[in-house]
């Protein structure tokens, strides 16, 4: 499929046919929920979730810097495609397109591949905001009001007919939008439009201090996802060591303890079966 190189925005959200999420079903008298679920393409994680993601759920992925935020919600779209062929869609706002594509290539995703087949599309904030030309297909421009950046995302998301969708990071739309002040409201339009969208989503942030609680750039991302994930460090043995916590997700039994997980030369693995101390 050949995309067009801009995608005109003049028209408002409502000349696009809106998908809702799938209807959940509540089975058996113990109330217990039969959601759809959506693999998550995180070795080992999905167990820890009752099976999947709930379909069209929104997911935050916090934690301090280089926990690894990115390559978990890279790996959940590019798995998406590659293992369940389920379009996706990468925002990437903290470093650009190309140099995203290059990084995954280290563990071994050929993004390029997928998008040439019009599978998965990569949206590039960062070019136009620190002033470099972009060759990107789907770029989004500098200035744009947060209107027109959530109708890009929705376009693009309905031009690919995406299922999965990563934003990276929440931080930077606030920074990209110079709308800091206003991030609750842009934030709770972006959920809105995710619901409508029908995609499960996740979306990143900063945890500047989670031993205190302080998992969320703006103390207000977790209560508008449906689930949180927190991503962080342990000292152990005067090394660092990688665990992961779910903190919430809704319609869903999960597991609340502190597992162990590697960034592998494969991406992430996940060990259920593993303990923190
Ligand atoms: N090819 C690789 N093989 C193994 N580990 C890697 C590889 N590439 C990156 N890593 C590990 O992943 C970390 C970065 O992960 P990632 O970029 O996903 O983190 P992040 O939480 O998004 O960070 P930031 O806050 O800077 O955006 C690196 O610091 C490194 O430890
Ligand atoms: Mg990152």
């Amino acid at each position: 499929m050949l995309f067009p190189k801009v995608l005109y925005l003049k028209k408002p959200y409502t000349d696009v046919a809106w998908e809702r999420p799938r209807a959940m079903r509540v089975v058996g008298m113990e109330g217990s929920y039969n959601v759809n679920r959506v693999k998550s393409g995180i070795s080992g994680f999905d167990e820890l979730i009752d099976g999947g993601f709930p379909q069209g759920t929104t997911v935050l992925v916090t934690g301090p810097t280089g926990s690894g935020k990115t390559t978990f919600g890279v790996q959940f779209v590019y798995k998406g495609v590659e293992l369940y062929d389920e379009p996706g869609v990468i925002v990437t706002l903290e470093e650009r397109a190309q140099d995203l594509r290059r990084e995954m290539k280290a563990f071994g995703w050929d993004i390029e591949r997928y998008e040439r087949e019009g599978k998965l599309a990569i949206i590039d904030g960062v070019s136009a905001v620190v002033g470099l030309p972009s060759e990107e297909r789907f770029v989004l421009e500098d200035n744009l009001n947060a209107e027109d950046f959530l109708r890009y995302i929705y376009r693009v998301v309905k031009a690919v007919r995406a299922q999965r969708l990563l934003i990276d990071s929440i931080p930077s739309i606030a920074f990209r939008l110079r709308e800091e002040k206003r991030i609750r409201s842009v934030l709770l339009q972006l959920n809105t439009i995710l619901l409508e969208m029908g995609v499960t989503a996740i979306l990143t942030t900063e945890a500047p201090d989670p031993a205190r609680g302080k998992i969320s750039r703006y103390g207000m991302e977790e209560y508008i996802a449906r689930g949180v994930i927190l991503l962080d460090f342990m000292e152990r043995d005067v090394e660092l060591k990688r665990y992961l916590l779910i903190r919430k997700m809704r319609e869903t039994r999960h597991q609340m303890k502190k597992f162990p997980f590697e960034i592998t030369r494969e991406g992430i693995i996940v060990y259920p079966s593993g303990e923190v101390y």
